[in-house]
This record gives structure tokens, sequence and C-alpha cells, in this order.
């Protein structure tokens, strides 16, 4: 029987939730923003890696014009901003409701979710960056979406619409390899102010970036001994792979903003934490890299 497809609640519409709302709408899904401003319908232009420009509108509802409950929820706000804007929304989650958390880093929306809720879990190597209401994607490439459940029965359909999309009965080893990159790339470029490729061509930010990845390797060893380690060689590649990008964590640190060292290394550090093993490398980022 076919199925009727969900209504999406989007907390978070900026880069990387517009390009998700998109694919969303291509496949017949509703998409509906939550944001404190009301203006409606909001207006997005999505500037394509082959130049094209596509017009994108979503309607909006404040928190407090939601409905009672929320079926799917999308989450797409950078990490540090997600508590306060789920603290609304809690008591509209029910056991029912697929959440699908579209973001960097772990553990974000930990403690946040009302018990049996469907947590769904994305990993994309897309990039999309600019600022409301341009977003250009720089790179249209593999999304993987996975959690604990079979795929939920909208998820076929959708890869019709959304290029290179996979389901992933267990994201957590794509959801720790990239969660490695990012710890070791991300707080290095920040603090040091640096384009990605640095990382190779700077022997002291080399030496670094071995010693933040060998904790973090550590660390998911002794969650997983399964965890095969050795992410070096596969960190470097990224950061060759994107040598004049821009981190995301380096451009929230050159605009002032909150950066998302929490839900990375810090998600790292707390695991470390409850392990009794030292990360000094890793909880050095952490410090550097906290707004206060
Ligand atoms: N961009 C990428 O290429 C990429 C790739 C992989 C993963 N990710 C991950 O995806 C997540 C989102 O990143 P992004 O690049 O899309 O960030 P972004 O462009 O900064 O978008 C975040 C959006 O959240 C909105 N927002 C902030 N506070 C809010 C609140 N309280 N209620 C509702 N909306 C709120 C912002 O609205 P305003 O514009 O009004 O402030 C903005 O539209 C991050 O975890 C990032 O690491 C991004």
């Amino acid at each position: 029987m076919p199925h009727t497809p969900p209504h999406w609640f989007l907390l978070g519409a900026g880069n990387m939730g517009t390009l998700a709302a998109w694919y969303l709408t291509l496949a017949g899904h509703r998409v509906t923003v939550i944001r404190s401003e009301s203006a409606s319908p909001l207006k997005k232009t999505l500037w394509l890696p082959d130049g094209r420009q596509q017009a994108v509108s979503l309607p909006v509802l404040t928190p407090s014009a939601l409905p009672d409950r929320i079926g799917h929820l999308l989450v797409a706000i950078k990490t540090p901003y997600t508590r306060s804007a789920m603290a609304p929304l809690r008591q509209r989650l029910d056991s029912q409701t697929q959440v699908l958390r579209f973001q960097n880093g772990l553990g974000a929306l930990d403690s946040l979710l009302p018990p049996g809720c469907i947590p769904l879990e994305a990993i994309t190597t897309s990039a999309v960056k600019g600022q409301h209401p341009d977003h250009t994607v720089v790179a249209e490439n593999a999304t993987w979406l996975g959690g604990s459940t079979a795929p939920p029965a909208w998820f076929a359909a959708l890869t019709e619409h959304w290029p290179d999309l996979h389901w992933e009965d267990d994201i957590r080893p794509r959801q720790w390899h990239k969660l490695v990159a990012n710890a070791v790339i991300n707080p290095l470029t920040a603090l040091y102010d640096v384009p990605n490729g640095r990382i190779n061509d700077d022997p002291a930010l080399r030496k670094q970036a071995t010693q933040l990845c060998e904790e973090a390797d550590h660390v998911l060893q002794q969650l997983d001994p399964a965890w095969p380690g050795h992410s070096l060689e596969n960190v470097l590649t990224v950061a060759r792979a994107t040598a004049s990008n821009t981190s995301s964590m380096r451009a929230d640190r050159q605009r002032g903003a909150q950066t998302e060292i929490d839900a990375i290394n810090g998600w790292l550090v707390k695991q470390a934490d409850q392990l009794d093993l030292a990360v000094p490398a890793n909880r050095k980022m952490v410090t550097a890299l906290t707004l206060r």
C-alpha cells in the first residue's frame, strides 16, 4: 500500500536544513520550519553545484503555534543551541515520533527526547555554505540515515529524490569515523585560523593532530574493542581532499559564534572521563574553544 509522505517539522533551516528540506519536498513530504520569527513562508535560494539556482519556500510556525503532537522532527540546528531550541518541543513528541538528527558530533539530543521516541541519525559528506537566504551546495555527496529500527516506510521513495542516499543498519561506525576527522581537523583549524590542508603541511600541527587522533581511537576502542583504530591516515586524507576549505568550526570562531566543540571533542572527553582515561590534547581543545 502506498504510504503518505510525512510532515516534517524542521528545527534549523540553515545550510543543511534547507538542502534536506528541498530533497524532502521533492519526494512529496511537507516541511514546516520552527522559528521564533513568524514571517511565513521562509524564502531561500539554493545554489546547486551545476550553477543552477533553486527557490525553496517553506512555511514557518513559531514554537507556541505548533500542533500538540509532532510526528516527524528534523533537527539541523547547530549543536550548542539544541537544548534551548528543543525545550518547547519536548511535550509535543511521543513514542511514535521519528526524530532525525542532522548534526555533526554526538550526543546533542541525549536526555532531550522522551522515552520510546524513534531517534534516527544522519551522516553526510555533502557540504553547503552560506547565510540566509542564500545557501550554496559546494559538494553533493553521499548521505547515510540509520537508527535502531528498520528503514521507515518513507525511506525507499525518498532515495529517488535525494541523490546518493543510503540506509545504514549500524550507522555508528560512520558516525565515529566522521567524529574522529572532525575532532582533529575542526579544533586545530579553528584555533590556528588555518585552512584544512595546513594539518598535513605543518609539522607542529601534524604532531597535535596525531595526538588528538590517538586519544580518540583509544577512547573508541575502549567503548568498542572492534573499533579498528589507526584513524590518522583517514583523517589526513580528508584534510588533503579539503585542503583549501575552511572548517565549520573555524568559520564559527571567525564570526565569534559558539562552536560545536562540545559535541565533538567534548563528547570524547566525556566518554574518557567515564572510562577514567586521560585525553589531555582533546581536553585542551575543549578548553581553548569554549566561549566564556
Ligand atoms: N553545512 C554543512 O555543509 C554541514 C555538513 C555536515 C554536517 N553539518 C552539520 O549540520 C548542522 C547544521 O549546520 P549548518 O551548516 O546547516 O548550520 P547553519 O547554516 O548555521 O544553520 C543553523 C540554522 O539553525 C537556526 N537556528 C538557530 N537557533 C535556532 C532556534 N533556537 N530555533 C530555530 N532555528 C534556530 C539558524 O537560524 P538563523 O539563520 O535565523 O540564525 C540557522 O538557520 C551542524 O551540526 C553541522 O555541523 C553541516
